[in-house]
C-alpha cells in the first residue's frame, strides 16, 4: 500500500511575504477555502505576532475552514507563540510551527549565540508551545546549510521536548537534490526517536530545485511537503503544490499518495494568481498557458493521432477542460457563470449580472475573452468603495506633438478637474492626478504586462509608489493601457488616502 504524503500548504504565509501579493483576510479566506476543497491537510494561515491584519487572519480562517490543520507561524520566542496560540482558538485543528535558526551563520551573525544555547531555546520553545496546543512543528532555519550531525542533535530535541513535525529548511534553495535527500537519509537513520514525528520538507527555488530537492527529501523518509500554489514565495519561490501532486499522481511506483483533488489544481491555480496579481509564467509546469498548449506541426499531429505521444498527463486531470465553451459578445449569462465556476469563482445573481454588464462591453472590444479577462471582471468591484475614482481620462499624443492630458477625479464624491502636458500620455496624466492630489509621492516601479496576444488584449498595470517613506502597490487592469496606468496610480494612492 502506498504511503501517504502530508501536504502543507504555505501559500498564506511564505507565499504571502512576497512584495505586492498581500491579500486582505476576506480573500485570504476565499483561498484558504479553494485550499479546503483542493485537498490540503495542513494550511499555514500566517505569522500572527507579524501584524494585526496577520492575526485576524489566522483568527477568520480558524472559523471559515473545517478540515484542514491551521498553522500559525512564530519565533522560538515565548509571546510569538502565546499570540500564536489566541489567533488559533476557533481552529478544529491547530498547529503551532516555531523554531529558530540552526546553521552556522544563523548562529553567529542573527544570534550571537552558541550551538548548545541554541538547542536550549529550540527545546523551550517547544515546551512553552506544547502548554498551549499538542501539535508542535519545530523548523531548523537553514537546516539546508546546517551540518547534518549537528542537526541531528536539534531534531532529536525538538522531538524529546514533544514535537509531532520537524521542518528542515532549505532557506536559501541552496542544497543539490542528492544532497537534500542526503541529509534527510541521515536523520532518518541517526536521530533517535525520529519515528514519533514526521519530517517535513521546505525548499526554496533559489537555483531551480525545489520541486527535485522536495521529491528527494520525500524519497529518502520524509512524509510532509511544504509547498506553495503556483511555487509563488519569497525571492524565486517555494516548492509549487501542483508540481509534487502530479509527480506523485504520474510516478506510481514511487509509492506516495495524497490526499490532492487534482481537478481542482488549475481552478486553484488562477484563483491566487488573479487575487495576488502575480502572473504565472507561461511555460509554467502544470498550470501554465503552454503547458498543455503543442505548437510545432509534429506535435500537434502527433497529439491529434493520440494524445499520449506527447503528453503524459491529460489537462482534465488537472482540471483544464479543453471543450471550454468560447467566451464571445453573443454568449450569454450562463456561459459566462460556467467560466466562472471553472476558475474556482462562484457569484451570487445581483454580481453575476453586473459583471455581465462589463462583460458584454469588453467584448465589444475584444474578440477573444480569455480566463485572466473574466477573473478580472469578476474582480473588478474591488475598487467600488476606494475613496478616490478616475471619473474621465483624455489624452492627446502622438510622434511630434507634445502630449496632453485632462483628468477628473471624484474624492469622496466630488468632483475635481486638471490637465498637464508631460513626456508622453502616462506622464502627462499622472502630472494631472497629481495636481489635483497634493501630495508628495514618487512611483518607484511601473509594470506594463499584456495578458495575452493581440493588439486588443488587457494590459494589466502593476506599480508601486513611495509616500512617507512607505511603498504602496497599485494595480490595474484595462484594454487601454495609459487608463489602466492612471487607475493603477489611483489604487496605489488610495492605499494611504483614506
Ligand atoms: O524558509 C524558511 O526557512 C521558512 C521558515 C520560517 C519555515 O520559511
Ligand atoms: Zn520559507
Amino acid at each position: 500500500m502506498a504511503d501517504r504524503l502530508y501536504i502543507f500548504d504555505t501559500t498564506l504565509r511564505d507565499g504571502e511575504q512576497v512584495p505586492g501579493c498581500q491579500l486582505n483576510t476576506i480573500e485570504k479566506i476565499q483561498v484558504a477555502q479553494a485550499l479546503e476543497n483542493l485537498g490540503v491537510d495542513v494550511i499555514e494561515a500566517g505569522f500572527p505576532v507579524s501584524s494585526p491584519g496577520d492575526f485576524n487572519s489566522v483568527v477568520e480562517i480558524s472559523k471559515a475552514v473545517t478540515w484542514p490543520t491551521i498553522c500559525a507561524l512564530t519565533r522560538a520566542v515565548e509571546n510569538d507563540i502565546k499570540v500564536a496560540a489566541e489567533a488559533l482558538r476557533y481552529a478544529k485543528h491547530r498547529r503551532i510551527h516555531t523554531g529558530i535558526g540552526t546553521s552556522p551563520s544563523h548562529i553567529k551573525y542573527k544570534f550571537n549565540s552558541t550551538q548548545e544555547e541554541i538547542i536550549e531555546r529550540a527545546v523551550a520553545a517547544v515546551k512553552y508551545a506544547k502548554k498551549y496546543v499538542e501539535d508542535i512543528e519545530f523548523y531548523c532555519e537553514d537546516a539546508g546549510r546546517t551540518d547534518n550531525e549537528y542537526l541531528a542533535r536539534v531534531v532529536e530535541a525538538v522531538i524529546k521536548a514533544g514535537a509531532t513535525v520537524v521542518n528542515i529548511p532549505d532557506t536559501t534553495g541552496y542544497c543539490l537534490p542528492s544532497e537534500y535527500g542526503e541529509k534527510i537519509k541521515f536523520l532518518m537513520e541517526n536521530v533517535k526517536g525520529v519515528h514519533t514525528a514526521i519530517l517535513s520538507t521546505h525548499c526554496h527555488n533559489d537555483l531551480g530545485m525545489a520541486t527535485a530537492n522536495t521529491i528527494s527529501g520525500v524519497i529518502n523518509g520524509a512524509r510532509q511537503v511544504e509547498v506553495t500554489i503556483n511555487g509563488i514565495g519569497e525571492r524565486a519561490g517555494n516548492t509549487a503544490l501542483e508540481e509534487v501532486a502530479m509527480i506523485f499522481k504520474s510516478h506510481k511506483e514511487l509509492g506516495i499518495d495524497t490526499n490532492i483533488n487534482t481537478k481542482q489544481i488549475y481552478p486553484v491555480s488562477r484563483m491566487v494568481s488573479s487575487l495576488m496579481n502575480m502572473p504565472v509564467q507561461a511555460n509554467k509546469a502544470i498550470v501554465g498557458r503552454n503547458a498543455f498548449a503543442h505548437s510545432s506541426g509534429i506535435h500537434q499531429d502527433g497529439v491529434l493521432k493520440n494524445r499520449e505521444s506527447y503528453e503524459i498527463i491529460d489537462p482534465k486531470d488537472v482540471g483544464i477542460d479543453d471543450n471550454i465553451i468560447a467566451l464571445t459578445a453573443r454568449s450569454g449569462r450562463a456561459a459566462l457563470k460556467h467560466r466562472l465556476n471553472i476558475l474556482g469563482v462562484d457569484l451570487a445573481q445581483e454580481k453575476l449580472d453586473s459583471v455581465y454588464e462589463e462583460f458584454l462591453k469588453l467584448a465589444d472590444r475584444k474578440k477573444d475573452i480569455n480566463d485572466d479577462d473574466v477573473l478580472m471582471l469578476a474582480g473588478k468591484d474591488r475598487t467600488a468603495s476606494q475613496r478616490i475614482k478616475l471619473e474621465y481620462l483624455q489624452v492627446t499624443s502622438g510622434v511630434g506633438l507634445q502630449s496632453v492630458a485632462s483628468v477628473a477625479l471624484t474624492i469622496a464624491g466630488e468632483k475635481f478637474e486638471a490637465a498637464s502636458s508631460g513626456n508622453g500620455p502616462v506622464d502627462a496624466a499622472i502630472k494631472a492626478v497629481k495636481q489635483i492630489i497634493h501630495r508628495q509621492m514618487t512611483i518607484q516601479e511601473f509594470l506594463i504586462q499584456a495578458i495575452n496576444k493581440g493588439s486588443d488584449d488587457m494590459g494589466k498595470v502593476h506599480m508601486q509608489v513611495e509616500h512617507n517613506g512607505a511603498n504602496y502597490y497599485g494595480f490595474a487592469a484595462n484594454t487601454d493601457i495609459i487608463a489602466a496606468s492612471v487607475e493603477a496610480y489611483i489604487d496605489a494612492i488610495n492605499k494611504f488616502i483614506k
